[in-house]
């Protein structure tokens, strides 16, 4: 048997004390996240010490999904051995709304760091981050919690970046930005670079367009997009 499917084989075994892994959400994104995770996961699950799941909202079903159970997440919250969580939903709402209800029940999140994601120098990353492959984060950024970075995303040095902020595929979040919490940008967003002292702004709950070129800060609430990114949607 090759090594992945070895891996992908072993599917958790509810009885067993292991610390079992979850993914939560098995959409889109949620089987996109879990090749790395299966590389990261990989001596665990091999040894038995661990074992990876999606977790869903709905009923256990005994559904499995590209090779992996799919647990209910109150049956993922009675595991009786650790619960380590990474929520794979984009929606931060729903991201930050599951993060709480795992938290009160004692799970601890983990970070999904693919393989081919590199971070070059003196990064400060916080919890539940998922960096998806060829994502790159290259010096003295501060990310804050459960911050997603979709395929080919990257972050240049001395961004500073809140809770809970999602990166679609192909951001380019130049040097000096700043982006509060809750802020989802689109993908193949290009952001221009803000000065040393003088952060470019994109606010909390801001959203930016697909293929948006940000070239002034973003209120909080408001939505842009085009080339340069106009409001589209305000506050
Ligand atoms: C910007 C965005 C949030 C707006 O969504 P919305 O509020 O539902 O807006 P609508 O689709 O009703 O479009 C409103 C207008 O903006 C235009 N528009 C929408 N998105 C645009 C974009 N990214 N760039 C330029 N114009 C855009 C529409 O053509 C429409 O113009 P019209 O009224 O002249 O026809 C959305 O289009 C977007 O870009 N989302 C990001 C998607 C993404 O990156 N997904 C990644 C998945 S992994």
């Amino acid at each position: 048997m090759f090594l992945n499917e070895a891996r992908k084989s072993r599917q958790p075994d509810m009885a067993a004390p292991v610390t079992l892994y979850g993914i939560i959400g098995a959409g889109g994104f949620g089987r996109c996240v879990l090749p790395a995770a299966r590389r990261q996961l990989g001596p665990q699950i091999l040894d038995g010490s661990g074992a990876l799941t999606f977790v869903s909202e709905a009923e256990d079903s005994g559904e499995t999904k590209n090779g992996t159970r799919v647990i209910a997440l109150d049956t993922f919250l009675n595991h009786p051995g650790e619960r380590r969580f990474a929520v794979a939903i984009a929606d931060s709402a729903v991201r930050a709304r599951l993060v709480a209800v795992c938290e009160r029940a004692g799970a601890t999140p983990f970070s999904i760091i693919a393989p081919s994601a590199v971070t070059l120098d003196s990064n400060i990353i916080a919890e539940g981050a998922i960096l998806c492959d060829f994502t790159m984060i290259t010096c003295n950024a501060r990310i804050g919690r459960h911050f997603h970075a979709n395929i080919y995303s990257y972050v240049e040095h001395d961004c500073d970046i809140g809770d809970f902020v999602t990166f679609a595929p192909g951001v380019k979040c130049n040097g000096n930005v700043r982006i509060h919490d809750h802020a989802y940008i689109g993908a193949g967003a290009v952001i221009r670079p803000g000065k040393t002292g003088k952060p470019r702004i994109i606010g909390e709950h801001a959203v930016i367009g697909m293929g948006a070129v940000v070239v002034h800060d973003v209120p909080a609430g408001a939505t842009v997009a085009g080339n340069p990114a106009r409001i589209l949607t305000p506050a």
